[in-house]
């Protein structure tokens, strides 16, 4: 009986469909009203703890809302984007075009990030950001549908170079992955370093996701610089901080970093992590209700600690939330849904923040020290920070 209705409903949606030009899947898509979420992240490679904790902490925020978006209910889409250039574009398309998002949220890894972005821009579909910081997004390709909720790969950097020279250490080695993430991480430390007075002797690197350190960090030795500073993520990170201090460096040359270097990997690198000086718009232990309330929801429901990458997703929830209520679930009025997205605040953990006219947050960088597996406050690196968005011309 159920059949024989949904059958003959079915046939009765295909008339309509026929006189009115719309395709059978587009109607019950239309009927069903749910508000459709595509999450596009690493759930496997080294950066798998970082999609995980990004998709999970995104879906808390709504939860929080309860499990609404304007007044819709949600339906998850969900692609493993294994943070794999390549693959990019056709992922994105998977959930633009067979899925038929509403919104796509995603990714990590700049790379992928650039193909996401080429399928917003041509589909028009709202994306955000919750985390690759691949200054295009941002500055010369930036776009009204675009949001990024998290930094552009130099704003953590860029107030790096500061304290190095405070303690001293003139003469610094950068070390990264050669992908847009390192080498962006890398204009923004050459600029604050240099500025402050420092010199690079050398620019050492390894391709995505190599981690064979050993002959790399045997030229650190050799150079024997007063510090080294990097960008390294995920598991990668938890790695590089077990060999540099194997290889007899930890005591000798102090290790400074972007601050991704000691985010969510302080178990798996254990005491070799200690005393690292990074910068990053988040801290664990910043010591505000809102985080606290954050931590601890976030610890009961994924038994896992919250970094900044959940920090991230979980402000993609807000701004998302945001613009939803603003328009009352209604997506098609773009114009006032950007706007809405556009002028937030973001109560997040990591403190408020705003979106630059770029659409790229404005935010706190903290200097941050390593001390019993938890990223420490020491200070503040930068106030307000916002990205140049050179190029930006919002269409
Ligand atoms: C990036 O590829 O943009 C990226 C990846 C991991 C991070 C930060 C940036 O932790």
């Amino acid at each position: 009986m159920t059949t024989r209705r949904l059958v003959l409903g079915r046939s009765a949606a295909v008339v309509g469909a026929a006189s009115t030009g719309l395709l059978l899947p587009e109607i019950l898509r239309a009927q069903s009203n749910k508000v459709r979420v595509g999450l596009m992240l690493p759930y496997t490679g080294t950066f798998a703890s970082l999609g995980t904790n990004i998709d999970n902490a995104f879906r808390m925020a709504i939860d929080q809302q309860g499990g609404k978006l304007g007044g819709r209910d949600v339906e998850f889409f969900k692609v493993d984007d294994e943070s794999d250039p390549p693959k990019g574009v056709e992922n994105a398309n998977k959930l633009v075009q067979r899925d038929k998002v509403d919104v796509l949220i995603g990714t990590v890894h700049s790379g992928v990030q650039m193909g996401i972005h080429r399928v917003a821009r041509e589909s028009g579909v709202l994306s955000i950001i919750p985390n690759a910081g691949v200054h295009a997004a941002t500055r010369a390709q930036c776009a009204p549908n675009v949001f990024r909720t998290s930094f552009t790969n130099s704003q953590p950097t860029l107030a790096l170079g500061k304290p190095m020279m405070d303690k001293g250490h003139k003469k610094a080695v950068w070390i990264t992955w050669k992908y847009a993430a390192g080498d962006e991480a890398f204009e923004g430390f050459k600029d604050g370093y240099t500025k402050a007075g420092g010199t690079i002797v050398k620019e050492l690197g390894l391709p995505f996701p190599n981690v064979e350190f050993q002959a790399l960090l045997t030229e650190i030795a050799t150079l024997k610089p007063d510090a080294v500073a990097c960008f390294f993520a995920g598991a990668g990170a938890a790695k590089f901080i077990r060999d540099y201090a194997a290889a007899g460096l930890k005591d000798k040359i102090p290790l400074y970093g972007s601050g991704f270097l000691t985010e969510g990997v302080l178990q798996a690198a254990g005491p070799a992590a200690d005393g690292i000086m990074t910068t990053l718009h988040y801290s664990d232990s910043l010591d505000t209700p809102r985080n606290k309330a954050f931590r601890t929801a976030f610890a009961t429901t994924y038994r896992a600690q919250p970094d900044v990458y959940a920090v991230q997703g979980f402000d993609s929830g807000l701004l998302l939330i945001a613009g939803m209520n603003a328009v009352k679930g209604d997506m098609s009025n773009k114009a006032a849904l950007h706007k809405a997205m556009e002028g937030a605040t973001i109560d997040s953990p990591r403190g408020k923040w705003t979106m630059s006219k770029a659409h790229n947050p404005i935010q706190d960088i903290y200097l941050r020290k390593v001390a019993d597996r938890e990223n420490k406050v020491v200070g503040i690196a930068a106030k307000q920070l916002a990205d140049s968005g050179a190029g930006c011309r919002m269409g």
